[in-house]
């Protein structure tokens, strides 16, 4: 809840921007790590999610490590601050120029997603010099009951290794002369909130898939469990904080621990996704034949995840108390790129508002700035964080007309 102080400098900022409350990522940073620590687990932070330099310094601070999908992602989470040892590398399409650079960086591991990746991880560590320290990345078939979009461990879609391969991985590790095979790795999906169903069902699975490959005599010193607990968008201050205690209770319960085997996860969404907020002002109030418009200055470009998986957002007007305003009204809130599936919020009852209010669309610090792009050509979004308020732009006020 922002006072009205904070809302009066936030409405003095260009929009639209992202907003960072600083202080409830260390919050949520300190419930993380202090959780982890309790159940003995590591934590490596899926770049993914947020990839902005001042959060990703905040977060290697804390001693954490670091999850990345590209070549890019590896040498950022370097650049600020996470340690090569702490660093996985999964992606069903690694390059050969990102495998070459991981390899020079002495990562902690590749999560390898295929045999055929396998081989060419073994050839070029060979032709570098150096060796390849691999967990597989195994595809357990596993339903995380989220939205097909963001569903990673079902046999129909392209990540790890299936059951089917498991021999021939087997024979293939043993053949690779420059790969230490590092342990075994899952992640079957992100926005999961059947928290102790699906997580549990995943440390089962993993249980048996380790029995397997111990049983093969390899030993598996490392089981990386992936990410994917879910935040609560419907009502964002209700659960502000994430519960990163059941999700660790679930993996105490139900995985199968021998002494001495290191425990991974890698969360994203939970770490970044409630203390970021997207601020967008009202650029018009326009009744429609069946509906009114709301049309603001945040589009789809600034935060992709209504138009690509209809996702819900919590959005609020925060003029409005400010203002005084009285009275509700039933808005469709669009942004104002050149599409239809531009859309924040259907139906949504809001304070009535006028041109030129502050509007904010909650939980967007998690795949929110991070897949923007400048379609439509339009500006990308500002950044500001709360500890650094009075670096940001100042707006020029809207210009005044009647309502
Ligand atoms: C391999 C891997 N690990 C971790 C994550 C992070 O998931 P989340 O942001 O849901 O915690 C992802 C994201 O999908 C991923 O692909």
């Amino acid at each position: 809840m922002l006072n009205i102080r904070e809302i009066s400098e936030l409405e003095k900022i260009r929009t639209p921007f992202y907003h960072y409350d600083m202080d409830l990522l260390d919050a949520t940073l300190v419930s993380l790590t202090e959780s982890a620590a309790r159940h003995g687990i590591e934590v490596h932070y899926a770049v993914k999610a947020n990839a902005d330099e001042r959060i990703l310094k905040a977060i290697s601070a804390k001693g954490i490590g670091a999850d990345c999908v590209s070549g890019n992602e590896v040498l950022c989470a370097i650049r600020c601050g996470f340690p090569p040892e702490k660093t996985v590398f999964a992606g069903a399409g690694k390059t050969d120029e990102e495998i070459i650079h991981a390899l020079e960086a002495d990562i902690f591991a590749f999560n390898c997603e295929s045999l055929q990746e396998l081989k060419v991880l073994d050839a070029l560590a060979g032709r570098l010099g150096v060796r390849a320290k691999v967990s597989l990345r195994i595809n357990p078939n596993i339903d995380a009951h989220t939205h097909k979009y963001v569903t990673t461990g079902l046999y129909e879609n392209k990540f790890g290794i299936s059951a089917h391969d498991f021999d021939s991985a087997i024979i293939l590790l043993r053949d690779c002369g420059n790969i230490d095979f590092n342990g075994l790795h899952f992640h079957v999906g992100s926005q999961i909130t059947d928290v102790k169903e699906v997580f549990s069902l995943e440390c089962r699975r993993a249980s048996e898939v380790v029995e397997y490959f111990e049983s093969a005599g390899f030993a598996v010193q490392n089981i990386d469990l992936g990410g994917g607990l879910g935040v609560d968008y419907e009502n964002p201050d209700d659960a502000i904080l994430p519960d990163f205690g059941l999700w660790f209770d679930t993996i105490d319960r139900h995985l199968k621990r021998r002494s001495g085997q290191r425990i991974h996860v890698e969360p994203g969404r939970s770490v970044v996704a409630q203390c970021g907020t997207l601020f967008t002002k009202v650029l018009y109030v326009k009744g429609g034949d069946t509906k009114t418009f709301l049309i603001v200055d945040a589009g789809m470009n600034d935060l992709i995840r209504p138009a690509l998986y209809g996702a819900y957002h919590s959005i609020e007007n925060v003029s409005a108390s400010h203002r005084g305003a009285s009275g509700e009204q039933v808005y469709d809130i669009v942004g104002p790129v050149c599409e239809s599936s531009d859309v924040w919020g259907a139906g949504r009852v809001l304070p009535a508002s006028v041109r030129g209010d502050l509007i904010a669309i909650r939980t967007a610090g998690a795949y929110g700035q991070v897949m923007s792009m400048r379609y439509n050509l339009r500006d990308c979004a500002g950044t500001v964080y709360s500890d650094r308020i009075g670096d940001a732009v100042t707006a020029v006020p809207p210009v005044a007309v009647s309502e």
